[in-house]
């Protein structure tokens, strides 16, 4: 059984170290979260996750990484600085601003005033004189300097249609109403892909990519029974997009986005190109005279074709929240209770932990470091040689972090060269020689 119940998980977040509030020694900061030294670790292993299938499994998509500060044509032309707002209201008897839709039930909702437009995006000046103009947003998506860079990227590596640009990076929001815990925040990280195709065959691409990104949850232990798929109305679409496909998880305040599949039409490579007319565009964009390229590739008739654009579009955040929750389970075990996150070893913070029974024992602490170097230099991610402790409140700490196996040295393997290895999932232990344990622990991956 997954959390029901949100305050285990931040419960748990805090006291084993995967998430602090920011800024929390003077009081924090709402809607800003700091990942410890678990956190930082699952965090990079579901982005080595997502970037080993969007990138490396395929052969039709690159890499970027691009600047987070932005600067101000980019989010002009691509209809941020319109539109990118919420409606805001201030309660005048409670004196609290809220979003005008999502106003809470202590508000008594009799003075609020004229809903307003606020938009989301952070600025901050560039250079030492902060005189009103010089500024760049900190950028609300990854995914506008991947349309910006399309030429670059298409001229430094000869690709043509179908073929993607991924990007992981941070994003920023002036959210008015933050909400539970890391799923609404105000500093979060995207796993953008922006994959171009020929104008016609993106619907199919639109369904394809909804398929595989269900299928990569699936792979990071969030299953099919847990997610819905919602097909954005069409009054509710973003200006960009022609139809939009959120994949939904229930997390432990209710059913919410996940990840968003859009198919973006070529309004955002159209957006941002000059000489617009000679290009046939299908999308409606605002003319451009500030831009000095063409985002457009030849076809084969010699006409400018300017790709649809499909564009999966998943948080880093919500990402950890989702896994998290799913991994998370109590179990009573002759009366005692115990927590265990059962994560896949991929994400799994730490990989295993390696348990020397006599802490000032020379030869078994030597023994086991040697195991650790040995585990450690197979690079598959951190391998702890644990130090501390007794042996049951070293299971009990792994079982909450969801390591996967723990392996102890005692006086045997120094005799007959052989450790035990305690399954996270299972409890179950065995003997293992230690000339096996390499093809053990690599069996895990
Ligand atoms: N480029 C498209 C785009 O940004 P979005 O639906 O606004 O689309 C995509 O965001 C994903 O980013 C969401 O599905 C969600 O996982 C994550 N996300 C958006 N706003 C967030 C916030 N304030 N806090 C945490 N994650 C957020």
């Amino acid at each position: 059984m997954p959390a029901t119940n949100i305050e285990d998980l931040i419960a748990l977040c805090k006291r084993r170290g995967f998430i602090f509030q920011s800024s929390e020694i003077y009081g924090g900061t709402q809607g800003l979260y700091d990942y410890g030294p678990l956190g930082v670790e699952l965090k990079n292993n579901i982005k080595n996750s997502w970037w080993k299938s969007v990138v490396y499994e395929r052969d039709d998509v690159e890499g970027l990484d691009a600047a987070i500060l932005t600067k101000q044509s980019v989010l002009k032309y691509s209809g941020h600085e319109e539109t990118f707002t919420d409606p805001l209201v201030d309660c005048k008897s409670c004196g609290e601003r809220f979003r005008a839709d999502q106003v809470p039930n202590y508000c008594k909702k009799e003075d609020l005033t004229e809903p307003r437009q606020f938009n989301l995006m952070f600025k901050t000046n560039i250079g030492p004189v902060d005189d009103g103009k010089t500024f760049a947003y900190l950028r609300p998506e990854t995914a506008q300097q991947i349309f910006t860079n399309f030429k670059n990227v298409v001229d430094s590596t000869s690709r043509n249609v179908p073929f993607g640009i991924a990007q992981i990076g941070k994003a920023f929001r002036n959210e008015i109403t933050l909400k539970s815990f890391i799923f609404r925040v105000r500093e979060f990280e995207q796993m953008e892909l922006e994959f171009f195709v020929v104008p016609g065959t993106d619907e199919d691409w639109h369904k394809k990519w909804v398929e595989l990104r269900i299928n990569w949850w699936e792979k990071q232990g969030v299953p099919k029974k847990s997610l819905e798929l919602y097909e954005v109305p069409k009054d509710e679409l973003a200006h960009y997009s022609k139809a939009t496909v959120d994949i939904m998880y229930k997390f432990p305040h209710g059913v919410e986005e996940l990840e968003g599949i859009a198919n973006r039409t070529d309004f955002d490579l159209g957006s941002h190109s000059k000489n617009q007319d000679e290009l046939s565009l299908k999308s409606k964009v605002s003319e451009n005279h500030e831009s000095n390229a063409k985002l457009a590739l030849k076809d084969e008739n010699n006409n400018w074709m300017v790709p649809f654009v499909i564009e999966p579009s998943a948080g880093v955040d919500r990402a950890i929240l989702a896994i998290l929750n799913e991994a998370y389970h109590l179990e009573k075990i002759e009366d005692k209770e115990r927590v265990v996150l059962k994560l896949k070893p991929h994400l799994s913070p730490i990989k295993a932990a390696i348990i020397p029974l006599k802490k000032n024992d020379e030869k078994i602490v030597a023994k086991a470091k040697e195991i650790k170097n040995k585990l450690q230099s197979l690079g598959m991610g951190r391998v702890l040689f644990e130090n501390s402790g007794n042996i049951g409140k070293n299971y009990r700490r792994h079982d909450e972090i969801g390591t996967p196996i723990c392996i102890t040295i005692d006086f045997e393997t120094l005799e007959e060269e052989t450790v035990t290895v305690r399954d996270r999932d299972t409890m179950s232990q065995k003997r293992v020689s230690i000339n096996d344990l390499e093809e053990v622990f690599k069996d895990l991956f």
